[in-house]
């Protein structure tokens, strides 16, 4: 079976490790402190924070951004839920609203259109890799005077014109997760341009503390205790996941570069199969190709369904694209029915290929011949 992803881990990765474990210095440290410097620059940022996850990570640029009880936030419906639950975490209101068809990325005039007086964030994401249209997301934030999230979880090496996705609006959060193209297994890192919401998110995932105040009543150079001064969580990460983390960011560039050739193939590939919507492009901007996700459009010969049944039968693993957060049991009793169109479109005929570093050409090969193999409904013995 050809799997829908996988780490691709070498001796460097393992070698890192051993180094830390022989340190003795296991938990965050200075591994995680070289890992944010090295992943600010790389996103060209002045300030990367390591935490947990980017569940976590939402959380605390959730709380940064002074999001209260009962304020709303704007966030596309179709994402991982995590996007949404970041917000409920702190008592306010997840406002979902429709995607652009062809990108699969959040409309950014139903963004505007969902503007209230009690916005006070808006959470722009990335899906799968390909940028959304974050500059128009930048500009409706500060016209409205609210605050700008990215959810960049999937978007390591994304990129609009010059700046990397990570560059803009207020926070931005990324995943370190077993499924993204730079992996530690689970992890996450905020980065922001803003010195004082580092400072804040950096007091907020270590219990609330207040760094310097060991430094302010030490007689001498080292801090002799913190001070906490505000309520805060453990959302750190591990030296011994950094130690893997920095390895995997080093190739972060010969990843993105893999993911895109194994993309252009497909593309090339399925370029003739109607009724297959492929994956978003446009000039200037890089899509990582976290996943490789297609729409089997409405009329297509195969349903979804039966698409991924028969690619199973052939070999090849499948998975949806992502979910309509408001159709999910839970934000259904909580928030009602709403009707969302390309969301559900996209929830009910969206695919991802297997797509990772290390996927060989034959396999690559199987993958196209299974896909055109049930696309054109010949059953293969
Ligand atoms: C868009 C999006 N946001 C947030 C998350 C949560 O990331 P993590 O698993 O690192 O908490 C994911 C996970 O896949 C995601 O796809």
């Amino acid at each position: 079976m050809i799997p829908l992803a996988k780490p691709w881990f070498g001796p460097e990765e393992e070698a890192a490790v051993a180094e830390v474990l022989r340190s003795g210095w296991v938990a965050q440290g200075p591994t995680c402190a070289r890992f944010e410097d090295e992943f600010a620059a790389t996103v060209g940022v002045p300030h990367a924070i390591s935490v947990s996850s980017c569940t976590t990570g939402l959380h605390l640029a959730v709380i940064a951004c002074g999001v209260k009880p009962g304020d709303e936030v704007i966030l596309p419906s179709y994402t991982f839920p995590a996007t949404a639950n970041a917000v409920l975490y702190e008592g306010a209101v997840p406002v979902v609203v429709d995607i652009e068809p062809g990108t699969l990325n959040v409309d950014p005039a139903a963004v505007e259109a969902a503007i209230t007086p009690r916005t006070r964030a808006i959470i722009g994401v990335h899906l799968f890799g390909f940028p959304c249209d974050i500059v128009r997301l930048e500009e409706i934030a500060a016209r409205h005077g609210v605050s700008l999230v990215e959810d960049a979880a999937c978007a390591i090496g994304t990129r609009v014109g010059d700046r990397m996705a990570g560059a803009f609006g207020d926070v931005a959060v990324f995943s370190l997760h077993a499924r993204k193209v730079v992996t530690c297994g689970e992890g996450g890192v905020l980065t922001t341009r803003d010195a004082k919401l580092a400072e804040l998110v950096g007091s907020l995932r270590t219990h609330g503390a207040d760094r310097d105040a060991g430094r302010r009543h030490a007689e001498g150079p080292a801090p002799t205790h913190a001070e906490y001064v505000r309520l805060g969580y453990n959302y750190r990460l591990s030296d011994v996941q950094a130690a893997i983390a920095r390895v995997q960011l080093e190739r972060l560039e010969a990843f993105v570069a893999e993911r895109e050739k194994i993309a252009a193939h497909y593309d090339a590939a399925f370029a003739d199969l109607e009724g297959l919507r492929l994956p978003p492009r446009r000039a200037g901007w890089r899509h990582s190709y976290q996943s490789y996700v297609v729409v089997l459009e409405a009329g297509s010969p195969v349903s979804p369904a039966t698409f991924m049944d028969e690619l199973a039968r052939l070999g090849v693993s499948t998975r949806v694209g992502t979910y309509a957060v408001h159709r999910q049991p839970y934000f259904r009793e909580r928030f009602g029915d709403r009707s969302l169109p390309f969301t559900e479109e996209a929830a009910d005929r969206s695919v991802a290929l297997p797509l990772f570093c290390g996927l060989t050409e034959s396999d690559q090969g199987r993958v196209v011949e299974a896909v055109r193999t049930v696309w054109s409904g010949v059953k293969s013995t």
